[in-house]
């Protein structure tokens, strides 16, 4: 049996329930980022991942023993990873949720002044607590607020029951008077009783129910991979290091804004209470051809420093000409001494692809793998 069946083994094992941690646009599969991990690099190799999403790439490389080290820009995506690479004792988690729902009668005044798309979308009660969270919670640097914070977010919006909200989709935040109108037109202006204290604490007891992951160091930053690879870069080269495989999916050009696809999400960790404001200011650099090409550019520029001579480099991206065209190009240009193979995947597998995962239908299904070996 592979490492990789032990390890994750349906929903028995505290890497498998942490491993699947976090809802996310274009997710890798976790079998997926495993089956890499273990194929391409050795226990104690180092490992990088630039666009880290929501981390299966380096959960799967820790897990594995295998140092890793992610960056990823959407705060979303980070505190996923952030957490599952580290979740906070579980006890901890409860008591500072109690703590939270204790103050949210406090918050009735904020919650009244609230756009409608929000009472709509959850009861007062539920509403109140998300206040009260949004306000204490000190996400980016306790990790205990960082658990309790990503627990939240995971279950801020989903199907009827699954979910804090009133009916919506889970992976993607849905516009504000797109979802308010559907509402009204379905019968559902009336958002589910839920009491979110009692609701999430069962959703943490089967999270914690087989322990905590065991991950070795590891860990995701924060941010601009082209501004944070800069530092790395040099401190890689001063000790040294050098890593084996560099494991990743870049953004798709001109297909989503991860921070528009989650301003709900963005919302509860400090964000604009209306998706416009999201939209435009980060749309830029993935709409833009010519920003997008210099951002892969750059990014894997700063890689090819730091990768070992018989280094993997890994890529699933998108199969649209200019993303695939432009990716291809970049990473032929910046590692000339290794050999390209492309694979896409066979058809039986497309249901499992990240655009078929994330249930668009305005994307062709199909993403394809660029693998560089020397
Ligand atoms: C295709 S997704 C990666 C999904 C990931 N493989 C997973 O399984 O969750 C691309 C990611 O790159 C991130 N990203 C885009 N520009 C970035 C930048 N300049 N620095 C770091 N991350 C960036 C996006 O926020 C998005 O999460």
């Amino acid at each position: 049996m592979l490492v990789k069946e032990k390890i994750l083994h349906g929903f028995d094992t505290a890497e498998s329930r942490w491993a699947r941690f976090g809802p996310y646009y274009a997710m890798f599969p976790v079998d997926f980022a495993f089956d890499v991990v273990e194929k391409y690099s050795k226990e104690g190799d180092f490992i990088i991942d630039p666009f880290a999403g929501r981390c299966s790439s380096i959960f799967a490389g820790g897990v594995l023993g295998r140092n890793s080290l992610g960056i990823e820009i959407n705060p979303v995506g980070w505190l996923y990873g952030t957490v599952k690479l580290s979740p906070a004792k579980k006890d901890d988690v409860i008591d500072r949720l109690l703590e939270i729902y204790g103050k949210r009668d406090a918050f009735q005044d904020m919650a009244l002044g609230m756009p409608e798309f929000y009472h709509i979308c959850y009861c007062n009660e539920v509403l109140r607590f998300l206040l009260s969270a949004r306000t204490y919670l000190d996400w980016e640097n306790n990790n205990i607020d960082a658990t309790l914070m990503s627990i939240i977010l995971i279950y801020l919006h989903g199907k009827i029951g699954e979910g804090l909200s009133n009916q919506m989709r889970m992976t993607k935040s849905m516009g504000m008077n797109y979802s308010v109108n559907w509402w009204k037109n379905n019968n559902m202006a009336v958002p589910p009783e839920i009491n979110p204290c009692e609701f999430l604490i069962k959703k943490i007891d089967w999270r914690y129910a087989k322990g905590l992951p065991q991950v070795c160091d590891s860990k995701v930053l924060f941010g601009d991979s082209s501004v944070q690879l800069v530092d790395i870069a040099r401190r890689s080269i001063e000790n040294n290091i050098k890593f084996s495989l560099l494991f990743t999916s870049p953004p798709y050009c001109a297909v989503t804004n991860y921070h528009a696809d989650q301003w709900l999400r963005l919302w509860m960790l400090g964000g604009s209470d209306s998706p416009k404001a999201i939209q435009d200011k980060h749309k830029g650099r993935f709409a833009n051809k010519q920003e997008y090409y210099e951002l892969l550019d750059n990014v894997f520029g700063l890689c090819s420093k730091m990768m070992a001579k018989k280094s993997t480099i890994y890529v699933r991206t998108d199969k649209r000409e200019f993303t695939f065209k432009s990716t291809l190009e970049i990473l032929q240009k910046r590692f000339p001494k290794h050999n390209v193979q492309i694979v896409e995947k066979p058809l039986t597998e497309l249901s499992k692809t990240q655009t078929k995962l994330f249930g668009d239908k305005s994307m062709k299904p199909g993403e394809v793998d660029i693998i560089l070996t020397r």
